[in-house]
């Protein structure tokens, strides 16, 4: 564990949040404040619940959506967007551990959601910055040039078209690359904003600051918020996280987080394409814009959530590779987004338990491909929903075996002696008894106390001195500085107490 010495609390430059967030637009859809009833209730709205909503709309279905926070405003607008089906090395990874038909299967699911979102956009007209660009997976040393290539065999092997290149268009050195031309990306929170816009014409209804905190049985499901309640034949809990599953996902799946950064450019154009590097430490590129301007938008290397004491010093490490190799000007944005790895590299998505809990759907564990892989999500349960089948059943079926020393719980980072050890704008854990406490100080010396044991179950939490944030170190939950959730699997919040 890292001396709480070395834990400072940095200045970090820039706006705090995802550039993607900042420029999606304000939604208003109501609280639900009555008890109603709908064939499905989806809860998040997210790429997930929303594609669901809107498929399941499109077939005239009754859909409610609940959404604990807004529209458009959590994982899903906190990713990198790109719309493509070249996740970095994975069809060779999936060929050999799955065998050709999973791989292909995979392929074609994520071709169908790269699809839909262009068609949708299209459709529904949604203005969210689509722009068609090229795929990259670039390597940095002789043995990823080898995985390069083995990749390209592979994709062309499941049906996909795969270039093999001796460098990658970056501005510094790479030992090749494997494109995918005619790729794409976008805004996603503006396009989620759009998805929910295109459910409500259609008569979908859609509820902010809305969070379920209890999901459970009545004549069927039953969806419970501080205000109102859902009853529906069918429950979607597309949480990222599921916050409620007939069978445990927290185990299946680890939640990691990466730090993003979005810097001015003066030329966008000196960067075509999206990138992703697959040596340590690895990066991804692309470009994208806001309110001011172009953006240049850099990712840093995955870490699990709640495990690194110094989230801050990830920020300066990315800052100072982007600066190193990318003509970037000033930081414009920096956030953490998270997302759960599996430990085949594939999403679960479906009814965990159809026999005992038949119509509770869930989808989790993306593993950072959560556009393609979350649309095809969408697509399958609301498939199943309208009583069809779906190709990717075995695919993505949630209670397929897993190595059960795949998830690992971590220890807060943040425990310190006393409050004596906490200086203004730093906050750390201290034990009282047997309790632990997340206590944060203000600049003005004030001190904020909260319950530092995670609401899920009973971890204890770590600061995150990026975004200011209480991350749990066993199942990603996620709180804000003043306790209150963020990001589940929690639904309750950290419990205030008095110092
Ligand atoms: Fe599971 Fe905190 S998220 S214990």
């Amino acid at each position: 564990m890292q001396s709480w010495d070395a834990v400072w609390m940095v200045n970090l430059p820039g706006n705090r949040g995802s550039c993607w967030v900042a420029t999606a637009g304000r939604t208003g859809y109501p609280l639900l404040d009555s008890s109603i009833h709908a064939e499905t209730v989806v809860v998040g709205g997210g790429i997930v619940g929303l594609t669901t909503a809107l498929r399941l709309r499109e077939a005239g279905r009754s859909v409610i959506l609940v959404e604990a926070l807004e529209i458009g405003k959590q994982v899903t607008g906190r990713s990198t967007a790109k719309i493509t089906t070249q996740h970095a090395l994975i069809y060779r990874h999936l060929i050999d551990t799955c065998g050709v038909p999973t791989a292909r299967s995979y392929a074609e699911a994520n071709s169908a959601g790269a699809e839909l979102i262009k068609d949708w956009i299209k459709e529904h007209a949604i203005a969210c910055d689509l722009e068609r660009k090229n795929a990259y997976t670039y390597a940095t040393t002789a043995e990823g040039h080898g995985e390069i290539i083995a990749e390209a065999e592979a994709a062309r092997q499941v049906g996909l078209q795969a270039e093999v290149l001796d460098r990658a268009p970056l501005p510094f050195e790479t030992a090749g690359a494997l494109c995918f031309a005619d790729q794409a990306q976008f805004n996603p929170a503006q396009y989620l904003v759009g998805l929910a816009r295109a459910v409500a014409n259609r008569g979908g209804r859609i509820f902010e600051k809305s969070r379920a905190i209890l999901i459970g049985e009545a004549s069927r499901w039953r969806v419970v918020t501080a205000h109102g309640t859902v009853h529906a034949e069918n429950v979607v809990v597309a949480t990222n996280m599921t916050v409620k599953s007939p069978v445990g996902m927290a185990n299946r799946t680890q939640p990691r987080c990466h730090t993003a950064m979005a810097f001015r450019v003066g030329d966008p154009s000196v960067i075509d394409g999206m990138f992703i590097g697959i040596d340590d430490p690895t990066h991804s590129i692309r470009t994208g814009r806001d309110g001011d301007g172009p953006l240049l938008v850099v990712l840093g290397p995955k870490f699990n959530t709640g495990q690194d004491g110094n989230v801050a010093a990830r920020f300066v490490d990315l800052e100072e590779w982007s600066r190193k190799n990318l003509p970037v000007g000033d930081v414009a944005w920096g956030w953490c987004n998270e997302d759960y790895d599996t430990a085949d590299r594939v999403p679960y998505v479906g009814e965990p338990d159809p026999e005992n809990a038949p119509g509770f759907h869930i989808a989790t564990g993306f593993n950072a491909w959560g556009i393609s892989n979350g649309t095809a999500a969408g697509m399958m349960i609301a498939d199943v929903i309208r009583g069809g089948s779906s190709p990717w059943h075995n695919l993505y079926n949630p209670t397929r075996p897993y190595p059960k020393d795949f998830h690992k719980n971590g220890d807060s980072q943040s425990i310190v002696q006393s409050t004596n050890d906490i200086r203004a704008g730093e906050a750390g854990v201290i034990q009282r008894g047997d309790e632990k406490i997340a206590v944060r100080r203000d600049a003005d010396g004030s001190l904020h106390a909260v319950s530092a044991t995670c609401t899920h179950k009973g971890c204890t939490v770590t600061w995150n001195n990026a975004d200011c944030t209480w991350d749990c170190p066993c199942h990603g939950s996620i709180f804000a500085s003043d306790g209150t959730v963020i990001h589940g699997p929690a639904r309750q919040p950290l419990i205030p107490v008095d110092l």
